[in-house]
């Protein structure tokens, strides 16, 4: 086979199987709990098999509710994981068995999974925006003292004072060297307000600011976190205008139409000359040059990120980095990776995925079978998958198609009132469909009911 995924487990032996109702609304579809060709034994616990990279918030892991999933770290030796939650792992193909459906990043970025690859065989790649978005907001707005107090010299002076023995004796003649402001009723402009923009802007205004703000692809969800006074605007040059303070809170975008040195001396030049600058975005957004200049004029920089130009720079206070670096933001990642292979895994709903479509789902009723199918964004399957069904005599009660670049997902709830399907013809006419790559039976038996078309081959 030319697939480079490793896929160590195949059911051969054909086994009759139909559905049957529980009063809990499962369907029975014990149908892959034997049959499996005894080298690559699957076991069906009858629990969902999540499989972990790195280590990950225990806080995170107990979204998985132990009836229903077994949690098992990389040195797991086994071929039916059902998902993937990781870190910074740099996940092979060959670590992907078989059986997963889906992969979930605690993290934002996705460059250490193979995001394409699982496009093609019909893998969702989770990530968790926003999940470290308090983190960082609090940290902006401990900039915002930073850049208007004297904390860091003071802090730095107390050290000295008392390596001298000499701290008790000046703290209260040496004070007025630290001199600093307030930051109510000061204005401070947010640019970008998503996640961490959005609720620095909501706090910054509870803490008595006037706030403006730009971002020309605001969300409906982060609009409503914005403080009902914010002063919206149509350009980064409107924004800071007026401002004492500016937030960087957008993207590090490289390349023509990016926002690769967005702050530059242009910008900085329209600023209040002791404006502060806050940036715990990305370093890149700032062109060093033009922030030196700045500085040396009375401006202040306030960043989470290093810079060869401007470290040293009496107006400059850079940390190492440490805006999501708070226990809190590493659980709030773990658990929202959870909770969205949860949700994917079992209603089908998803939200939150690099590569496939948002799919938001209303609940099933008892008296059906939810069916999700994965198929390549070409014309034409849609049709043949709800031939299949016709073909079954089933009545298909609700439907959901949608499709993200090259690939479409479909979930349809089917009656089943009779209590009876042949879900083995079924699902084998669904799978091995042209253009189909999977289907499972959402509502089923945990751990099973999921089929696979590999290049023409039926895998369950
Ligand atoms: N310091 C840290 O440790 C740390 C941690 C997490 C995120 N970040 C950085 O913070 C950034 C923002 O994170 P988030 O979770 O709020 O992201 P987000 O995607 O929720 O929000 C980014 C917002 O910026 C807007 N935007 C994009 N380009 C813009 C432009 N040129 N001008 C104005 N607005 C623009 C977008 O429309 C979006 O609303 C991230 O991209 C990342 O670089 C830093």
């Amino acid at each position: 086979m030319a697939n480079t995924v490793s896929f160590a487990v195949r059911r051969t032996a054909p086994l009759v199987h139909n559905a049957r109702f529980f009063s809990s609304g499962a369907v029975d579809i014990d149908h892959y709990a034997s049959g499996w060709n005894s080298k690559d034994m699957v076991t069906s616990s009858g629990k969902y098999q999540i499989k972990t990279f790195n280590k990950i918030s225990p806080k995170g892991l107990e979204k998985f509710p132990s009836e229903l999933y077994e949690v098992k770290a990389e040195e797991w030796d086994s071929n039916n994981a059902h998902a993937i939650l990781l870190r910074s792992h740099k996940l092979q193909e060959s670590e992907i068995d078989v059986s997963v459906r889906a992969i979930a990043r605690c993290g934002a970025g996705t460059n250490n999974v193979p995001v394409a690859r699982m496009t093609e065989i019909g893998i969702p790649v989770f990530n968790t925006p926003g999940a470290n978005a308090n983190a960082v907001k609090e940290l902006v707005l401990c900039g915002l003292l930073l850049g208007s107090r004297k904390i860091v010299d003071g802090v730095n002076h107390m050290k000295d004072l008392g390596s001298k023995g000499l701290a008790k004796e000046r703290v209260e003649k040496d004070k007025a060297m630290f001199g600093g402001q307030e930051i109510r009723g000061k204005t401070l402009a947010v640019i970008g307000l998503g996640h961490i923009g959005a609720s620095t802007a909501r706090d910054a205004a509870a803490l008595g600011m006037d706030i403006t703000g730009y971002d020309p692809g605001l969300s409906i969800e982060s609009a409503l976190k914005l403080p009902r006074d914010i002063q919206l605007c149509d350009s980064i040059s409107s924004a800071i205008a007026s401002a004492d303070y500016v937030s960087l809170n957008i993207p590090y975008i490289k390349g023509e139409g990016g926002t690769h040195g967005i702050i530059g001396s242009d910008v900085l030049g329209q600023l209040k000359p002791n404006a502060v600058v806050l940036n715990f975005a990305r370093g890149e957004l700032v062109d060093s040059e033009g922030m030196k200049g700045f500085l040396d004029n009375g401006g202040k920089y306030i960043s989470d990120f290093p810079d060869d130009l401007v470290w040293e720079h009496e107006n400059a206070i850079l940390l190492p980095h440490l805006g999501a670096s708070t226990e809190e933001a590493e659980d709030a990642a773990a658990a929202m990776a959870a909770e969205t292979i949860r949700e994917y895994i079992e209603t089908g709903a998803i939200r939150n995925s690099v590569n496939f479509p948002n799919t938001s789902l209303p609940s099933r009723s008892e008296t059906v079978v939810r069916i999700s199918v994965v198929n390549k964004n070409i014309p034409g399957v849609l049709a043949k998958i709800t031939e299949t069904f016709a073909k079954e005599n089933l009545n298909i009660t609700q439907q959901i198609n949608q499709s993200r670049g090259d690939v479409a997902y479909n979930v349809l709830d089917i009656e089943a009132t009779s209590g009876s399907i042949d879900l083995k013809e079924l699902q084998k006419g669904l799978t091995m469909t042209d253009g189909v790559l999977s289907s499972r039976v959402v509502f089923g038996t945990p751990g099973v009911g999921y089929a696979r078309n590999i290049e023409g081959e039926y895998w369950v």
